[in-house]
């Protein structure tokens, strides 16, 4: 199964909306292998949000993402990094499909309430850098015979 990492940003924490985040991740039948709630460092935010150093938009990103605490999630599914990303919708609210978790709880791109990986190869990295690899749990659900056709 597929692994992709998952952050309820500081204003997903902030507004209370992270059983409601939760919860739709685990309606669709992802499970949940590993969570951890802390304070992003400025060495971490800087070296998650490497790719956009560059960008206009950097300096506020970093900012924003080490202003509050965030929930660090991996998440395991069929190809749970394209699932993750639909679930969250597109990175700017206003253009985020309904029923989405950026379209319903949000509308500014610069508080768009979560982070999901955009490949596998960039999971595989993101897990690295959030997670030790004995903070990751294996585990089987039982219900899953009635998620998955196995
Ligand atoms: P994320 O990495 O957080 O899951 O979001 P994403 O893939 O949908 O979007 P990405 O292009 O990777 O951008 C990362 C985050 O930077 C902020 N952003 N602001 N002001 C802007 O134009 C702008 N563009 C991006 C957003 O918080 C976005 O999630
Ligand atoms: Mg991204």
């Amino acid at each position: 199964m597929q692994r992709t990492f998952v952050m309820i940003k500081p204003d997903g924490v902030q507004r209370g909306l992270v059983g409601r985040i939760i919860t739709r991740l685990e309606e669709r039948g992802l499970k949940m292998v590993a969570a951890k709630f802390l304070w992003v460092s400025q060495e971490l935010a800087e070296l998650h949000y490497a790719i956009h150093k560059n960008q206009p938009f950097y300096n506020n990103l970093i900012k924003y993402i080490t202003s509050s605490p965030v929930l660090a999630m991996v998440w395991e599914g069929p190809e749970a990094v394209a699932a993750v990303r639909q679930t969250m919708g597109a990175t700017r609210p206003r253009e985020a499909a309904p029923g989405s978790v950026r379209h319903d709880f949000g509308l500014d791109v610069g508080r768009n309430l979560t982070h999901a990986s955009d490949s596998v190869e960039n999971a595989e990295a993101e897990i690295r850098l959030w997670f030790k690899p004995e903070e990751i749990v294996s585990w089987q659900r039982d219900i899953d015979r009635w998620t998955f056709e196995m």
